[in-house]
């Protein structure tokens, strides 16, 4: 089979670029479908930023980067993935959002033998494949914020996911993104969030018990425990929201009180302090 050098890339938030910007420093040519025409642009800045970033720390020399950029291209309309023989999606982490872009992506990708990948933290791959005609073609390709650093991604096979699909995508992301890979059966959160996202949650209910302050419980964890970041700063890393989707998701397939997303958590979301992307959750980001 040919090996993949086009791909696509559905979503340009910070997990959609971070993707697309390590498949473009790879040396692929990358389609990124955004949701608008209004997103391209915020899409591109955010890319170019990333790499404008490398540049200034001397890791990435300025044609270098020209070049990952040119290898880009931007669209709004998910039929110019047609040609693409990976695609990874990498949208809000909502199930009918999601399901809308597989049915899409089942319509428009051409190649039999494209692999259709998403990045959620939680949903059923199962679900996913089966809103396409193609389930076997269908596998969860899960990175870690921030894509681009953390070495980590889990591929998770569908109970209908051909075992040659599984072994496709462990290859692309190690052989080609230099990443390191842990399969997981489809089982909402896989191995990662299935053990963090109760940790987080566990800080959330501390917080709103009246434990320790916020500063408090990320000096301990970091200082006490060597983790590179305290669990209230991981949250707003990854997103309130997303953590809120994540806890929703396991809660709903294990009934597991832990696994229940807080008070404190929902309403910092409907109250739109997702983190470190919209400038506040439990810090200030300037
Ligand atoms: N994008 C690109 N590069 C970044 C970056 C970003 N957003 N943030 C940091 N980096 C790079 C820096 O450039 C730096 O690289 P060099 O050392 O080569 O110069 C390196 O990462 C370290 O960064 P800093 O020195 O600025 O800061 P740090 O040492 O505090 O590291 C961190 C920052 C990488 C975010 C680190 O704190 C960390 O690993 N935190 C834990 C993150 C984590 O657990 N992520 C998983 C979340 S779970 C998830 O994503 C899955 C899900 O489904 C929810």
């Amino acid at each position: 089979m040919e090996s993949i050098s086009r791909v696509g890339v559905v979503g340009c938030g910070v997990m959609g670029a971070g993707v697309a910007e390590l498949c473009a420093r790879a040396g692929l040519d990358v389609v990124v479908a955004v949701s608008r025409p209004a997103s391209v642009d915020k899409g591109r800045a955010r890319l170019a930023g990333s790499l404008d970033r490398l540049v200034g720390k001397g890791k990435l020399s300025g044609p270098e980067r020209d070049a990952a950029l040119a290898r880009i291209s931007f669209t709004a309309d998910l039929g110019d993935l047609a040609d693409r023989q990976l695609v990874v999606e990498a949208v809000s982490e909502q199930e009918s959002v999601k399901l809308d872009v597989f049915a899409t992506l089942d319509k428009v990708v051409e190649d039999e033998h494209a692999i259709l990948g998403s990045n959620t933290s939680s949903f059923p791959i199962v679900q996913l494949g089966g809103v396409t005609s193609r389930p076997e073609s269908v596998v969860g390709i899960h990175f870690f914020n921030p894509a681009t650093v953390l070495p980590l991604v889990e591929v998770v096979g569908s109970v209908l996911t051909d075992a040659s699909t599984v072994d496709r995508a462990e290859a692309f992301v190690v052989d080609v993104l230099g990443k390191q890979v842990v399969r997981t059966k489809d089982r909402a959160g896989f191995v990662v969030n299935a053990l963090l996202i109760p940790y987080l949650l566990s800080a959330v209910r501390m917080l709103e018990s009246g434990m320790a302050p916020i500063a408090d419980i990320d000096k301990a964890m970091t200082l006490g425990c060597a983790h590179p970041m305290g669990p209230l700063s991981l949250i707003d890393l990854i997103g309130l929201d997303i953590v809120a989707a994540i806890s929703e998701s396991l809660y709903r397939e294990y009934r597991e009180p832990h696994y229940s997303p807080p008070p404190l958590l929902a309403r910092m979301v409907s109250g739109g302090l997702l983190g470190k992307k919209t400038g506040r959750g439990f810090y200030e980001y300037p």
